[in-house]
């Protein structure tokens, strides 16, 4: 997590706020393996999905253009009544976080990044491979985080690939695929000598199989999903934010661009039935 994201854990109390809804980002579907994660933690909260279908991916974006528009999906969540924001995309993390920190310092906003320090912890033979974005992998901020482990463990080996193409195919339901069969294999290939697999992208926990189906049974593949959604449930909590409500919470979905079919594939990947609105 990073230190800005603590400042924000350490601010004023959400008691007035508990009842409202906590929102969720991606540019896509992929912010929904993440969404899982706060939902199994937090099953009384309201939330609010949205997916910027219409731009998506952001992996080939420029970091201006990703700030100018999350400040805009920022603002919609704010006009929605969220409580806080999380950024379930390591993309719009790593280019937009701490613009948006400083933009809108009285919002708890929550952040991604690769989880190099838990994998500098996990790794037995000191060589880690990092999926993730072109944009994520070539970030000032992956740069520093990557500077401060190896301060920490000069002898680690991170591979760090941009998945070119991977985000996008999964993203349209074509995870199976030919296509993405290849690219996984082209991406694995070049991890090979790892004995840890961290998924830098939240689209990528939806390919973990086929992962690890080409690494092998030993390789260990990790997410920021989990200790982010247990992340996030403490901060609340220590800010008497969570919602008290006996029942549980409503999950509401937009999406900037909504096509024939699209609320069958989504319910594959969040496992329950939605209906999908318009964000404009
Ligand atoms: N899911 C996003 C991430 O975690 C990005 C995918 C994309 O839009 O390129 O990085």
């Amino acid at each position: 997590m990073s230190q800005s994201t603590l400042r924000a854990a350490n601010g004023a109390s959400l008691d007035a706020q508990r009842t409202a809804p906590i929102g969720v980002f991606d540019s896509g579907l992929g912010g929904l393996s993440v969404w899982r994660h706060l939902r199994a933690v937090m099953p009384h909260e309201d939330f609010i999905y949205m997916a910027d279908t219409a731009n998506v991916p952001y992996g080939d974006k420029t970091e201006a253009w990703i700030c100018k528009r999350l400040n805009h999906i920022v603002n919609w969540f704010l006009a929605q009544g969220c409580k806080t924001v999380v950024l379930a995309c390591n993309t719009a993390t790593a280019a937009a976080g701490t613009y948006l920190r400083e933009r809108f310092p009285d919002l708890f906003i929550v952040g991604l990044e690769p989880a190099i320090k838990p994998a500098l912890q996990l790794t037995q033979n000191g060589t880690i491979a990092m999926l993730a974005t072109a944009r994520t992998v070539g970030s000032a901020k992956y740069a520093r985080l990557l500077n401060a482990c190896a301060q920490t463990k000069p002898d680690i080996k991170v591979l760090s690939i941009a998945c070119v193409g991977l985000a996008e195919k999964i993203d349209a339901g074509q995870a199976e695929s030919a296509a993405t069969q290849a690219l996984l294999a082209t991406y694995t290939q070049m991890a090979q000598g790892a004995d840890v697999v961290v998924l830098g992208c939240t689209h990528y926990p939806f390919v973990a199989q086929q992962i690890r189906g080409l690494m092998g049974k030993g390789v260990q593949i990790i997410d920021s999903g989990a200790p982010v959604a247990r992340y996030t449930k403490d901060v609340l909590q220590a800010r008497s934010g969570l919602n008290q409500q006996a029942k549980l919470g409503r999950n509401a979905w937009f999406a900037s661009a909504i096509a024939h079919g699209d609320a069958q594939r989504w319910a594959l990947f969040c496992g329950e039935n939605v209906e999908i609105l318009a964000f404009n």
